[in-house]
């Protein structure tokens, strides 16, 4: 066949897409919510680190995917990997996803959504194949619930999903490694989860899960950047006592000492520009209305787009937690789970995004992610980039998180002209190495 025949037409696929995108927003809304009934727990959306809803999940995908000619699997991870073949078999990669675990009673789209727009882009292109094959990917874990780290399964794929990480805990006293024999795989293949070959890049579509495209009146913006983060778990510890024979002044109140502090993280917070500081989760023990708590586990996110900043924030917190503990005669102690710097994207993915939204007729926007993602991970092996779509009322990480059909199909319409732009660079550079 002529060349000119066989570049992908991109044209008649977008156009397709475009002729029928709010259709397929419909499937692909419609898809998000049926994952989300997948559940650890009825009446909200939990899913955890390879829970059983975890199973039920690939298997509802997988019944979307191999339809379209794709073949699926599971890696050692847990995450789901399903390829789409390209014209020729030694052709590049390129890959597709988000993550399929979700926070506890959390919402529809966060993560779901990047996967299910991905298979969408699939069918879209209607059995044709492109000069790339396309890897879709559901992220086994990117939240961080059930051991307290996030990206286990993105972490699979460049190859650092260490045996530190590997024998991580739940609250359970389950590691990663019987988690992941649990669910039938097998720990020992983690290796081969490894991403191999040429890649032509990840793109990630996502919700923004924040304020900024509602405010400027936009669906959609490409991700130049994503903030650096840093999770803490912060213990103070004083001494168990009965709360109402023992008199104010002879306490050691772990549970107020840790108090006196979430107000210090607020505060700093506040008077940082562009830091975020939060305390999610407090654990009390023994967390009895009339016991004062001889220990307070306390959680600490800290977030900025500048990593000297970040790590200044949180070293500054955790000096004033050693303060409070010996004002009040209290023992402290922090241990730092993640410190996962701040990422920028890659620059041509970036600008194929802003040309790919211009010609959906929106203006172009970037910005810089406050949540932290897969991309991010993935960033440090391929390069890697983000389109966001608009969150209305900026809510996520709630059952209320919400997406509009109209911004998934200019989402779709985006990728379809991403694919198209990308399947010509693709063609044309085999032309000039052939
Ligand atoms: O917490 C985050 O940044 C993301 O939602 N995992
Ligand atoms: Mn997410
Ligand atoms: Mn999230």
């Amino acid at each position: 066949m002529a060349l000119s025949k066989r570049v992908f037409t991109a044209k008649n696929n977008v156009m397709a897409i475009c002729e029928d995108s709010t259709a397929l927003a419909k499937i692909v809304i419609d898809r998000c919510r049926k994952l989300a009934s997948l559940t650890e727990r009825p009446g909200t959306i939990t899913r955890t680190f390879l829970s059983a809803p975890m199973r039920q999940c690939h298997e509802e995908i997988s019944r979307w995917l191999e339809p379209l000619g794709a073949t699926v699997k599971i890696d050692a991870a847990g995450n789901l990997r399903a390829l789409y073949p390209a014209r020729e078999p030694d052709a590049p990669r390129l890959l597709i996803g988000s993550h399929l675990d979700t926070v506890p009673d959390g919402g529809a789209f966060d993560g779901a959504l990047g996967v299910a727009i991905g298979v969408a882009l699939i069918e879209a292109l209607r059995g044709e194949r492109l000069p790339f094959a396309v890897e879709i990917v559901g992220f086994s874990e990117e939240e961080g619930v059930r051991f307290g780290v996030p990206f286990i399964g993105s972490r699979a794929l460049i190859g650092t999903l260490d045996e530190a990480l590997v024998e991580c805990k739940d609250a359970n006293g389950v590691s990663v490694r019987a988690a992941i024999d649990g669910f039938g795989l097998n720990a020992s293949e983690i290796p081969a989860a490894k991403l191999e070959g040429d890649i032509v890049g990840y793109l990630e579509f996502h919700i923004e899960q924040g304020p900024v495209l509602e405010k400027l009146g936009l669906p959609l913006a490409s991700v130049e950047a994503i903030a650096g983060q840093s999770r803490l778990e912060i213990t103070f510890r004083g001494s168990t006592n009965h709360a109402g024979t023992t008199p104010m002044h002879l306490r050691r109140d772990a549970l107020a000492g840790a108090a006196e502090w979430i107000g210090v993280v607020e505060r700093e917070g506040r008077a940082t520009p562009g830091l975020v500081a939060t305390v999610g989760a407090i654990n009390a023990t023994p967390g009895a209305t009339n016991v004062i708590a001889g220990e307070a586990r306390v959680s600490l996110d800290v977030r900025h787009r500048d990593d000297a900043v970040r790590a200044r924030g949180a070293a500054s917190l955790v000096r004033e937690a050693e303060q409070i503990a010996s004002r009040r005669d209290l023992r402290v102690d922090h241990k730092t789970h993640l410190s996962q710097s701040a990422t920028p994207m890659d620059g041509f993915l970036v600008e194929q995004i802003d040309e790919a939204i211009r010609k959906t007729g929106s203006r172009p926007h970037r910005m810089t992610s406050g949540a932290g993602h897969d991309a991010m991970i993935l960033a440090q092996q391929v390069p890697a980039a983000m389109i966001f779509l608009r969150t209305p009322g900026g809510i996520s990480h709630s059952p209320e998180e919400s997406i509009l059909q109209q911004d998934v199909a200019k989402a779709l319409e985006t990728g379809a002209h991403v694919l198209g732009q990308l399947a010509s660079r693709t063609t044309q550079r085999r032309v000039e190495r052939a």
